[in-house]
């Protein structure tokens, strides 16, 4: 056997790629959570100095991660002035009420990480680690993560693509959203739905009392409600609407789940199903998109399904053809992709 040098020399270059990015994510955290961005952004270009000025920080500090941030791509710099800058399109990833907000999925990553040694051990002993077992950061990572593109398209794209839910909404329905963590989606459907009355449920304790607050701050605690409860026994039977945003493939039992949402809705209502983007196979997979998610999935979501009650571990790659399967298994007869992004598959189901 002998090596191949160019095909050794293009694996050691990814590897770089990757050495580096790895150290990113702990970069793009700083820049977050030190508001660096966010002051390079608003007070446009600066000196090290400046910018440690700007975020009452020390400029020893500040002038090394700006280096790492100008080697990466994600800050540019102007070497005759000798300031640090965004560019629109830098400037534009960064912004936390924009349709893309990079450092909330490094947020994820580095939270993720944080639970190696116990997924290190779930893999020997083949048992799980459930959502609730995380470092924080990854319930605040995931909501902000996620933000953005519900924002974009739940209420101008999702929803309508679905079978006269929309028309129900808009005259006054009742809607169960369940695994809603923090509560994002549930509270964005409450503004746009003013007539219907919203309710959230999720197992994990602390994210509901974190979606009680962020409704009422948001200022429509009056038609939303939040409570803990799990996907198999939420109460109520007459649920116009139920939704699952990202989480059917985290639970245990997805079909225990899928039985229980037909007991709950009206026998003309309807389920949607958001999950991640994937293709039916391995090979469909094996992409930069893939990647990500297989690397979440084999530290968060696998686990969170392997520590719950039968354990099917779907896998955030399950892809629709898996996913019908699960829905009708649990009695569903219609089920559709009614929507997707690059990032979402938006399915339909019905009794
Ligand atoms: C990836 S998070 C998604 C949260 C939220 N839907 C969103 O899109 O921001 C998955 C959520 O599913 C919840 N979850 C997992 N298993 C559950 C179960 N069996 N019943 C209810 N909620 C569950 C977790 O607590 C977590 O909040």
């Amino acid at each position: 056997m002998a090596i191949d040098p160019d095909k050794l020399n293009q694996l050691l270059g990814r590897f770089l790629d990757d050495f580096g990015a790895a150290f990113h994510a702990g970069m793009a955290v700083l820049g977050d959570k030190l508001g660096l961005y966010k002051a390079l952004a608003e007070g446009g270009p600066c000196t090290s100095s400046e910018l440690a000025e700007r975020t009452s920080t020390t400029e020893r500090y500040v002038r090394e991660w700006l280096a790492s941030q100008v080697a990466g791509g994600y800050v540019s710099y102007d070497r005759e002035a000798g300031k640090y800058y965004l560019t629109e399109e830098q400037a534009f990833v960064q912004d936390e009420n924009g349709p893309v907000f990079m450092p909330s999925a490094f947020e994820v990553v580095v939270a993720a990480l944080k639970s190696d040694a116990k997924v290190a051990d779930a893999f020997s002993t083949g048992k799980g680690v459930g959502w609730h077992e995380h470092d924080p950061g990854l319930f605040r990572g995931t909501e902000r993560f996620f933000r953005p593109g519900y924002a974009a398209n739940l209420i101008s794209a999702w929803i309508p693509s679905l079978d006269g839910v929309e028309g129900k909404l808009k005259a006054g329905a009742k809607v169960a959203d369940v695994g809603c963590g923090h509560g994002v989606s549930t509270i964005l459907m409450a503004k746009a739905f003013p007539k219907s009355t919203f309710i959230g449920f999720d197992y994990h304790g602390p994210s509901i009392e974190y979606a009680r607050n962020a409704a009422d701050k948001a200022g429509v605690g009056d038609r939303v409600s939040f409570e803990v409860a799990k996907a198999k026994d939420y109460p109520g039977s007459d649920y116009d609407f139920v939704t699952f945003f990202d989480c059917l493939h985290d639970m245990g039992d997805p079909v225990g789940a899928s039985a229980h949402v037909l007991q709950s809705l009206k026998r003309d209502g309807t389920w949607m199903i958001v999950e991640p983007f994937a293709g039916d196979s391995l090979e469909e997979n094996l992409n930069p998109r893939g990647r990500a998610f297989y690397g979440v999935s084999t530290l968060v979501c696998t686990p969170a399904s392997l520590s719950q009650e039968v354990g099917l571990g779907l896998g955030a790659q399950a892809g629709e053809k898996r996913i019908g399967d699960v829905v009708k298994s649990g009695g569903f007869t219609r089920f559709r992709r009614a929507s997707e992004t690059p990032f979402n598959l938006v399915f339909e189901a019905r009794p």
